[in-house]
Order: structure tokens, then C-alpha cells, then sequence
């Protein structure tokens, strides 16, 4: 009996969180196929779309979104290898590689030059993903190794961080919250040189992201200041979110799932920590709706309080990883994960507009919201291809 109470108490969360069937539609090769097809030339990437017709705006590759539209394309060579290429799930559209090699071109003149700051570490994804794919590619090997000679070079061992952004007042030393998922690149260039300084770096990083971004109550600043001559904290602050003291989601998100590969890549159990601590107060914190907000702390009228879609596709991806590195939580992290998902699909999957998901904030105090975001459309189809992977979903 006890046994039984025990199962159903593990079941009955499950049986709430339904994997929602659009991340498996054939809408997805459709309209990602249609948008490669628009690209410009010389080329441009799409970032965001207009809040009225959901129609892409393209940006100049030295953009720090530009890496993750081809990497969307790589995610549907990944979705083939898992699901097959048929009529009915259109992934028989395109040859996904071919059509990610050519749109990762694009992208190779910024690794000897590009104004994108740490976000060096977005950029190298789709070389990322060519190497999984083909680890001799000499053109992705060289450019996942600049891209973290890059961000290396960005590391300042007085603050104990790599640099974010570049200011007019060089002393003023910036990192967001948002770093964190920049590291990766470290780790990967790690990987192929065994260059350990690139290592010492990302736990440096972490380390000192893990004393001065995060709260007692597991929450987050966006931005903090350092004097780069001193290491000083000189001040905390907000750049996209609701004000300095506010939680914004996106950057919650991008901390957990930075920490949560941090414990995967290092093992150091301080990490899971954090990482588990950052996303108990994301779920502790998202309102009765499911929905996750712009900013944890803004204001709920004039309602509707706007959404971030991207924020909720990025934490889906943080959680999920969390359950395969924590499996004494699994269980909660995965269910959060597919609570999310599907409430954030059926607000805001769009078949009319040319992204995958409207209700994106992109940054909101500067009036850019309800829109689709490349990042949020992109999170959405490797949450799909993850829960294939991890047995939560089959491809339909
Ligand atoms: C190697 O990767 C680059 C960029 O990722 C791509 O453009 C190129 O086609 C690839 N080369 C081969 C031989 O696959
Ligand atoms: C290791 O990486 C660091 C940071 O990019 C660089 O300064 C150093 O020269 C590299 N070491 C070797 C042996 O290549
Ligand atoms: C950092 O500290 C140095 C030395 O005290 C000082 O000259 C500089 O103005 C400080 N920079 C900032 C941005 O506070
Ligand atoms: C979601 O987007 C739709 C269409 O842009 C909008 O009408 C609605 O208010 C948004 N909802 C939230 C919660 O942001």
C-alpha cells in the first residue's frame, strides 16, 4: 500500500505534464526551410520579428544572435537523424546540413574580428555542432578555438571574470548573468587543445559569478560592475529587466542552465548547487498561470503582464539538463520543464507568423516585445529533440 501511495505520488505530476504535440509539427521544417530560403545577400540573420505580423527582422552577422539560426538548422539535422525524413513531418524539405554548412559561412570573418563582446561563445555554436557532426572540419576547428582565444582574452584574473560588455570607461568592468552561457565555448576549445588555462577560466568565472550575481534567495542581478584595476564590486544593476532589485527571467534562465553545465563539465557539486538553488526560485516564483513572465517582479497590470517565451524555452533546456546531471531531483526538474513548455506553446505557438513562437520580450524597457525571437524559436526545437533523446517523447 505504501508502495502504491509512493508510485502514485511520483505518477500523478506526470500525468499533468503533457508533451505538447507542436514541437513535433511539420510546420517547424516548413517554416525554418522558408526563412533560410529569404536570407539576404551578402547575408543577414534573423533575430526578432515585428509584434504585428510576426515577420523576421535580418541583422549584420556581427550581431550576438547571429550563430543561432544556423544552429536551428543543424537542430533539424539532428531531428532527421532522430525521426526520419518523410513527406507527413517535412524534414524530407532539405538537406539540414548542407543548408547549416552554408549558413554557418557567414559567420567566419568575425573570428578574426566582431564588436559581440563575450557572446563569442553563441557564435561558435553552429561550429559546435559541425564537430560533432564531422570532428576533422578544419573550418570549425579553427573557429570554435578563436572564438574561445576570444573570450579567454576577455578574462581579467584581478576580477576574476571574462568581460561582458566593452565600456567607454575601461576600468568599469561588466558581466551579465548571461556569460554563463558563453563558457561552453571554453570548455569545448578545452576539449579539442587541452589547453587547461581555457578551464581555469570558466571556474573562475562561475566562482566569482556564483558570489556576486546571485542572491540569498537564489535569485539574480543582471549586471554587475567591477573596477577592473581593484576587483571591486562598484555596483549591481539591471539593463533588461524590471529595475536594479528585480529577477529578470531570461537571465534566470541563461544562470541555470550555465550552472547546470558547469556541474556537467566540472562535477564540482557547488555548481548542482547553484544551479538547483537558481531554479528552485524560478519555480517558486512563476504566477498560478504557468506562464513565465518578462521579469519575476514586474508589475501584473496593465494586464496582460507580457510574457517571455524565450526566457521559458531556455529554462525548459536548463531544466532538462538539470534532470540528466541531478537524478535525485529528476523527477520535479523534468515535469517543471514540461509544465512550462507546454503552457508557453499553447500561448504562444503562431502558425500565421514566420517565427515558431510570438510573446518573446527582447528587451522590454526598450519597448521591444511581443515578438518571436530566433533564440526562443531555436531553444523550442532542441527542448523537442532533448525529450526524444531522454525517452519523454516520441516524434509526433
Ligand atoms: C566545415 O564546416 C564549415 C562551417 O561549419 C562548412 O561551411 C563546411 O562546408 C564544412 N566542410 C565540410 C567539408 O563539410
Ligand atoms: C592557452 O590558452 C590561453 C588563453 O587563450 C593562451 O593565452 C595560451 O597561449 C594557450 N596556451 C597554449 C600552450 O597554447
Ligand atoms: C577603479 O579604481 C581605480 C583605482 O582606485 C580608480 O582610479 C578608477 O576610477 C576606478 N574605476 C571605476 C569605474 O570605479
Ligand atoms: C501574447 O501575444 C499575443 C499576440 O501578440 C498578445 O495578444 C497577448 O497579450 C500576449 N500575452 C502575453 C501574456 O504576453
Amino acid at each position: 500500500m505504501l508502495a502504491l501511495v509512493h508510485l502514485l505520488a511520483v505518477l500523478a505530476p506526470l500525468a499533468h505534464a503533457a508533451v505538447p504535440s507542436q514541437l513535433f509539427s511539420n510546420i517547424i521544417p516548413r517554416k525554418v526551410l522558408a526563412t533560410y530560403n529569404a536570407l539576404p545577400s551578402p547575408i543577414q540573420y534573423p533575430q526578432y520579428t515585428d509584434s504585428s505580423a510576426g515577420k523576421w527582422l535580418y541583422f549584420n552577422p556581427d550581431t550576438w544572435t547571429s550563430g543561432f539560426f544556423p544552429t536551428t538548422l543543424y537542430a533539424l539535422n539532428t531531428r532527421k537523424a532522430l525521426c526520419g525524413a518523410t513527406p507527413a513531418n517535412a524534414l524530407n524539405a532539405a538537406n539540414w546540413l548542407a543548408l547549416g554548412r552554408a549558413a554557418s559561412n557567414g559567420l567566419i570573418p568575425l573570428e578574426t574580428h566582431n564588436n559581440q563582446g563575450h557572446d563569442v561563445g553563441f557564435l561558435s555554436m553552429p561550429f559546435v555542432e559541425e564537430l560533432a557532426i564531422n570532428p576533422a572540419n578544419q573550418t570549425a576547428l579553427t573557429a570554435v578555438k578563436q572564438f574561445a582565444a576570444d573570450l579567454a582574452a576577455r578574462f581579467n584574473p584581478v576580477v576574476g571574470c571574462t568581460r561582458s560588455w566593452d565600456t567607454s570607461d575601461p576600468t568599469d568592468f561588466t558581466v551579465i548573468i548571461d556569460n554563463m552561457m558563453n563558457l561552453e565555448v571554453l570548455w569545448v576549445a578545452y576539449g579539442l587543445t587541452g589547453n587547461a588555462t581555457l578551464r581555469e577560466i570558466a571556474l573562475r568565472h562561475s566562482d566569482t559569478t556564483m558570489k556576486n550575481h546571485i542572491r540569498d534567495d537564489g535569485s539574480t542581478w543582471h549586471v554587475v560592475e567591477y573596477n577592473s584595476t581593484t576587483g571591486a564590486v562598484i555596483r549591481k544593476r539591471t539593463a533588461q529587466g524590471f529595475s536594479d532589485s528585480s529577477t529578470w527571467s531570461r537571465g534566470q534562465a541563461w544562470g541555470i542552465y550555465g550552472f547546470a553545465n558547469m556541474y556537467k563539465r566540472s562535477r564540482d557539486p557547488k555548481y548542482l548547487t547553484t544551479a538547483r538553488r537558481m531554479a528552485n526560485y524560478f519555480l517558486d516564483n512563476m504566477p498560478s498561470d504557468g506562464i513565465v513572465p518578462w521579469d519575476f517582479n514586474a508589475p501584473l497590470t496593465p494586464a496582460p503582464r507580457p510574457a517571455d517565451s524565450s526566457a521559458a524555452t531556455i529554462v525548459t533546456n536548463g531544466l532538462l539538463l538539470l534532470s540528466l546531471v541531478d537524478p535525485a531531483n529528476a523527477q520535479k526538474w523534468k515535469n517543471a520543464a514540461l509544465s512550462i513548455l507546454d503552457k508557453i506553446t499553447q500561448l504562444s505557438w503562431r502558425p500565421e507568423w514566420q517565427s515558431l513562437l510570438s510573446n518573446g520580450t527582447v528587451n522590454k524597457p526598450a519597448n521591444n516585445f511581443l515578438t518571436g525571437i530566433v533564440y526562443g524559436d531555436y531553444y523550442f526545437i532542441k527542448a523537442g529533440n532533448d525529450l526524444i533523446k531522454m525517452g519523454l517523447a516520441t516524434c509526433s
